[in-house]
């Protein structure tokens, strides 16, 4: 008997200690979730590819069956929209984080793209990636993304009107992003995303929330841009989306403005996830047009895409935005945007006499469209305007 209380004393000592150091690697693992990184402090992340990298490292497996949903989606608009505004995904991912998020974006949203196309240093079979002749890491990300979109240019441009690149921890609504697309011209050198003020005179999309260029902008970037390293610098580093915000400008496409009516903004470079109670400090100083202030709202209701999302939440998403349901409200949207009127007057100055870049390039350059396009662009517009 006399000998059992210590022995039990050291128990109880050691099981306080295991619950302490319990606590304590939780908590720092939550601590590390929910830190902010100041976009500006990325390019010294050399060794991951992409910033959130040591987000998603003890993270559950996720399901590894896609939950159910069609491709493409049920609802008939949704379904003409998918014919009508033809859209290219491009994801930018690395080896290491094919089976870590690659191949879930596989799995949720990238299955409601037109075409799915996974860019690496690595072909993989499962991913389907392509696997491109520049070196990983996040400093090079500026030669990666030229060398994708030269890829998609060369091999994907006739069937696509709108070329979308997102990273594989950006999360993206293919319905709100066809239905704000559909207003725009896919002839007019124009780009989408979340613009950001700095660097760049004429601001530049931010790269984590994605960026989506019409036909004749990724046309321009590659023939006029990509061609001459006075316009698009041929440098191996830099950062990705300012770089191309210089290119881009600098062949006369114009940054549009994606923000909804009430000035929310579409493309979000973090996650709604993450954004309560408050957006990160790093934000609101860096974004291009200022946020209205009489809302503390995280995002547009018709919000396009979101950053910084692990492979659990891409599933958490999916099932929110796609499954969940509330009985008795209704939360259906009105008609399609209208479409816009030609913006010329703001890309004129760029217009030249050269036929390979001027307005009616891409009905030229695109010979297969000449059988059903036209009549087929009219005909369903009117019918969306009831
Ligand atoms: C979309 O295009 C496919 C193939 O051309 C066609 O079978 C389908 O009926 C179209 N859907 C709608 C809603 O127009
Ligand atoms: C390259 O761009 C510069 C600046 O826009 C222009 O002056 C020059 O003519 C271009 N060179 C070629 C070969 O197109
Ligand atoms: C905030 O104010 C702007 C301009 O005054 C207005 O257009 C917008 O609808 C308002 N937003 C909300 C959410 O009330
Ligand atoms: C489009 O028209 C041109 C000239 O009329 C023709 O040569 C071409 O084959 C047509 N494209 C397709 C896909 O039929």
């Amino acid at each position: 008997m006399m000998g059992v209380r210590p022995n039990r004393k050291r128990l109880e000592l050691m099981l306080m200690l295991l619950i302490g150091l319990a606590w304590g690697l939780l908590l720092s693992e939550l601590m590390k979730r929910t830190r902010w990184q100041n976009p500006a402090d990325r390019l010294k992340e050399e060794s991951s590819p992409f910033p959130s990298s040591q987000r998603s490292r003890n993270l559950p497996t996720p399901p590894t069956t896609a939950p159910s949903t069609t491709n493409p989606p049920p609802d008939i608009q949704a379904a003409r929209l998918f014919n009508e505004t033809r859209v290219l995904c491009m994801v930018l991912t690395s080896p290491k984080t094919h089976h870590t998020r690659a191949i879930h974006i596989k799995r949720t949203w990238g299955r409601r793209c037109n075409k799915l196309i996974f860019m690496s240093t690595k072909a993989d079979k499962e991913l389907g990636s392509v696997a491109l002749n520049v070196r990983e890491g996040y400093s090079n990300l500026w030669p990666k993304t030229r060398a994708a979109l030269q890829y998609v240019y060369k091999h994907h441009f006739q069937k696509y009107d709108w070329f979308l690149k997102a990273d594989d921890d950006t999360y993206v609504i293919m319905e709100n992003l066809r239905a704000f697309l559909h207003a725009h011209n896919f002839r007019e050198p124009v780009y989408f995303g979340n613009k950001f003020r700095q660097h760049v005179k004429e601001g530049y999309m931010s790269g984590g929330a994605g960026y989506v260029m019409s036909k004749m902008a990724l046309h321009r970037l590659v023939k006029l841009g990509f061609s001459n390293s006075s316009i698009c610098t041929n440098r191996n580093y830099g950062y990705e989306d300012v770089e191309l915000g210089r290119c881009l400008a600098g062949v006369g496409v114009v940054g549009g403005d994606s923000r909804d009516e009430h000035g929310l903004s579409r493309f979000i470079p973090f996650s709604p996830l993450h954004w309560y109670p408050q957006p990160p400090d790093w934000y609101q100083p860096l974004l291009y047009y200022t946020s209205p202030d009489n809302s503390s709202d995280c995002c547009s209701s018709t919000a396009i895409s979101f950053h910084y999302n692990n492979a659990q939440e891409f599933y958490v998403l999916e099932y929110i935005i796609y499954k969940l349901r509330i009985f008795g409200i209704n939360r259906e949207l009105g008609p399609l945007p209208k479409k816009k009127a030609s913006s010329r007057t703001t890309w004129n100055h760029f217009q030249t006499t050269n036929d390979e870049t001027g307005h009616n390039a891409l009905i030229k350059m695109v010979p297969g469209k000449n059988v059903t396009k036209p009549n087929y662009r009219t005909k369903t517009t009117s019918k969306f305007k009831k």
